[in-house]
């Protein structure tokens, strides 16, 4: 047990390769608040600042605690999300209320990893005939994946994304969303811990196998640059990173990555294998659908406000990157089913995968990638709509939903 007296050592390896070693940048040690630019909260503190010096001389000596104007209140019309000019510590009047409203309903669905019985799945993982080798090694790689994947996107949001965004509504779903994130990653441990897995083989996974390094090594850029202490936005060119960083997080990343890992195990659970696996994955499938919707619009209303940055060029940039991602998913999906299971087989996912691609495209405004793809998978949409899966979340629904607050509407 750790005591007081104790020096508290890293856990963490140093000798991580480059570009894995920390989101922040090739193993560079992580900045200190205090040397992060303070561009995005400056022009407020140092706006407030100066109106206070400029009325210093009307002020009567004895007035120790100035105050400022009323002019100068927070008005919801001259909120951006980014580059704004409006102080981030003031939540209200709101301007973008599809942002709190998102926050209200992902607040109504708290859970957390241990409430879920995963008796059932211990069981069977210990039972030398509960599953074939190829559904444990979806198990394993689908972990593989997961374990690292959810601390990749909060440290994205944090020491990227949030810093970045300078609508207050935004920034309130923002910090949600990271400890949502934080929750996925306990959800995977807690998995792991549950069915006695080799720790130290799952968390190497994107390290070690290929087809899950490759996914990272695709995202990792995107993270590094927004979260390089030396990253601002305001320039047509940061303005277009920080745009497309978004866009390979909420549509590639959480709407697109995810997808592969979430239906093979969802496909275990309506076998009524790994029951509590598929519950947790339920649960994050929900969270994450709402994260990637939330990103969705962020990014829309980023295109509202700067219509200059969706450029032709841009966009033909935009589709590269989707093309890129299908073919890493893809070959995600030959990796973990080499032959056919569960029903499904990697050439179903190539379907699947342009359906989703095409789905994402259309809700960022770019035309079809993939003309005339069908969902081979329609009962992972009905999973995703709680309106047609009733009985799904019904009972957490019930049991979390806070004054009536929940609308999937
Ligand atoms: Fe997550
Ligand atoms: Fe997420």
């Amino acid at each position: 047990m750790l005591t007081w007296d104790e020096e508290v050592k890293p856990s963490l390896p140093k000798d991580l390769p480059q570009g894995l070693r920390h989101p922040s940048n090739s193993g560079a040690p992580v900045a200190r608040s205090s040397e992060f630019p303070t561009s995005q909260i400056a022009p407020q503190v140092s706006s407030a600042a100066r109106t206070l010096d400029d009325g210093a001389a009307l002020r009567p000596a004895q007035a120790a605690v100035p105050v400022a104007p009323a002019a100068h209140r927070v008005k919801a019309a001259d909120k951006r999300i980014i580059n704004g000019q409006t102080d981030v510590n003031q939540l209200v009047p709101f301007k973008y209320k599809w942002a709190w409203e998102k926050y209200l309903a992902t607040c109504a669905n708290h859970w957390m990893p241990q409430e879920v019985n995963m008796t059932r799945d211990i069981a069977l993982w210990k039972d030398p005939n509960g599953l074939t080798e190829d559904e444990r090694r979806i198990v394993k790689r689908n972990l593989g994946f997961f374990v690292t994947a959810d601390s990749l996107a909060a440290n994205n949001i944090v020491l990227g994304t949030y810093r970045h965004i300078t609508a207050p509504e935004c920034r309130q779903f923002l910090l949600r969303q990271a400890f949502e994130e934080a929750i996925h990653t306990h959800a995977y441990q807690y998995i792991v811990e549950s069915l006695g897995l080799d720790e130290s083989e799952i968390f190497n996974a994107y390290n070690e196998v290929p087809s899950i390094r490759e996914k990272d090594q695709f995202l990792i850029p995107f993270i590094d640059a927004i979260s390089d202490p030396n990253f601002k936005t305001g320039t047509h060119e940061t303005d277009q990173t920080l745009l497309k960083s978004l866009i390979v997080f909420a549509c590639l990343m959480e709407g697109l990555f995810f997808y592969v890992g979430f239906t093979q195990i969802l496909a275990l659970g309506r076998q009524n294998k790994m029951t509590g696996a598929a519950e947790q994955y339920q649960y994050i499938l929900r969270d994450e659908s709402m994260h990637c919707n939330f990103g969705i619009d962020l990014i829309n209303q980023l295109k509202l406000e700067n219509p200059h940055l969706w450029t032709a060029e841009f966009k033909a940039e935009i589709k590269a990157l989707f093309m890129k991602a299908v073919e890493l998913e893809y070959k995600y999906a030959e990796d973990t089913m080499p032959r056919g299971v569960l029903g499904m087989n990697a050439s179903m996912f190539k379907g699947y995968l342009r359906y989703i691609a095409n789905r994402r495209a259309q809700q960022i405004g770019l035309e079809t990638l993939f003309p005339n793809e069908e969902n081979p998978f329609p009962w992972m949409s009905e999973m995703i709509d709680l309106k047609k899966e009733r009985n799904f979340f019904e009972t957490r629904v019930i049991e979390y939903q806070s004054g009536g607050a929940l609308s999937w509407d």
